[in-house]
């Protein structure tokens, strides 16, 4: 396997010396501002949609504030952290348009440009720099002096420095404290969609609301069966993540790794590999991407099954249960 880079092989003057625009102050966006401003980049200001509801956190972290517009004119590098699917209608509308010559651009997921949803002219330096979690665990980990695990590819190197501009972005919000791995666009995107899909969210959301409906059939209270098919997927995750999956097996019960061992194959039976397929497919052809886009441009995206969702027995549960515990409410 590649081995991996470290903060002390990586220069930081790329990052340092260049003016960054970093659109959109989400998860991702705000962190990586924080993280590179903590690491020593100053001429760093944040490119937000008109009304957009997060100008007041952006400011009340001493960030200076602009439209896009004039953010793709002023920048040596673009970090492109909003939204994918907002990707195609805020490069062809506004940073297209006004972008000054030469200027990088950087992107924390390969979607839009392995997609060709935007295609950056050829004197731009393309990269991705992505950090392998949720973009609030960034500002956490380099809180603790610590990082995600980074991943950097090329996909246009015009200035001859692209892969030293990726590599100290990554060493600025502390990916560099971990280790940093090369790879593809098309790896970093298809891995990640896939996995999101697969496991992360329609996997476990699939099997969390299954059993659930399983337990409450079998008479069980929503309560019990939402805390031992939803509550405790932490603890589980937390083992796996510390320890793996042979780890986690030898830190539970030998009755759940027994029984878990009499079900594991069934439930990643024919069917379920046949659903992978399908969902791996339409990722590899780019189907699920321009049905993705097509669904957000046309506007309301998933407006209907967020309302649904929230009707569920499953997540009366979830808001009980927490406003015992955390005196939360739903
Ligand atoms: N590498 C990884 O493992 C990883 C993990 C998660 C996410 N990511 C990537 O990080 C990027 C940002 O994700 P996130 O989790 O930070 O998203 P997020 O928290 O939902 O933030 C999205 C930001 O996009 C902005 N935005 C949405 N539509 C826009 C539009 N039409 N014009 C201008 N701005 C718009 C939003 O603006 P407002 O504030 O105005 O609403 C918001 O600031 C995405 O590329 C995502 O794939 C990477």
């Amino acid at each position: 396997m590649t081995e991996p880079l470290y903060t002390p092989d990586i220069d930081l003057a790329p990052i340092r010396n260049c003016r960054l625009a970093i659109v959109g102050y989400g998860n991702h966006g705000r962190s990586h501002a924080l993280c590179l401003r903590d690491s020593g980049v100053r001429k760093v200001r944040i490119a937000l949609r008109d009304g957009s509801p997060s100008r007041a956190r952006a400011e009340a972290d001493g960030f200076e504030v602009v439209s896009l517009d004039d953010a793709a004119g002023w920048a040596d590098a673009i970090a492109l952290l909003a939204a994918d699917e907002a990707h195609r209608q805020i490069w062809t509308g506004h940073i297209a348009p006004h972008r000054k010559p030469g200027q990088a651009l950087i992107l924390c997921h390969g979607f839009s440009i392995h997609y060709g949803l935007i295609d950056p002219p050829a004197d731009a330096d393309v990269i991705l720099a992505a950090a392998k979690g949720p973009g609030g665990a960034v500002r956490q980990e380099f809180e603790k002096g610590r990082g995600l695990i980074g991943f950097w590819a090329v996909h246009q190197d015009a200035s001859g420095t692209a892969r030293e501009l990726a590599l100290a972005y990554l060493a600025g919000i502390g990916s560099g404290e971990v280790g940093i791995f090369p790879t593809t666009f098309r790896e970093e995107t298809v891995s990640d969609l896939f996995g999101e899909q697969a496991v992360l969210v329609g996997g476990m959301v699939a099997l969390a609301k299954a059993s659930f409906d399983r337990l409450v059939a079998a008479g069980v209270s929503p309560r019990m069966a939402y805390i031992d098919c939803v509550h405790e997927i932490k603890y589980l995750a937390d083992l796996i993540q510390a320890r793996g999956i042979a780890g986690m097996y030898e830190a539970i019960s030998d009755t759940a790794e027994f029984g878990a061992r009499q079900i594991e194959d069934r439930i990643a039976g024919p069917e379920l590999r046949r659903t992978f397929d399908q969902a791996m497919a339409a990722i590899e052809d780019g189907s699920f991407a321009r049905l993705w886009v097509e669904t957000h441009e046309a506007g309301d995206a998933m407006k209907a099954d967020r309302a649904a969702d929230k009707t569920l027995p499953i997540e009366d549960a979830g808001a009980e249960l927490r406003s015992r515990i955390y005196g939360a409410t739903k």
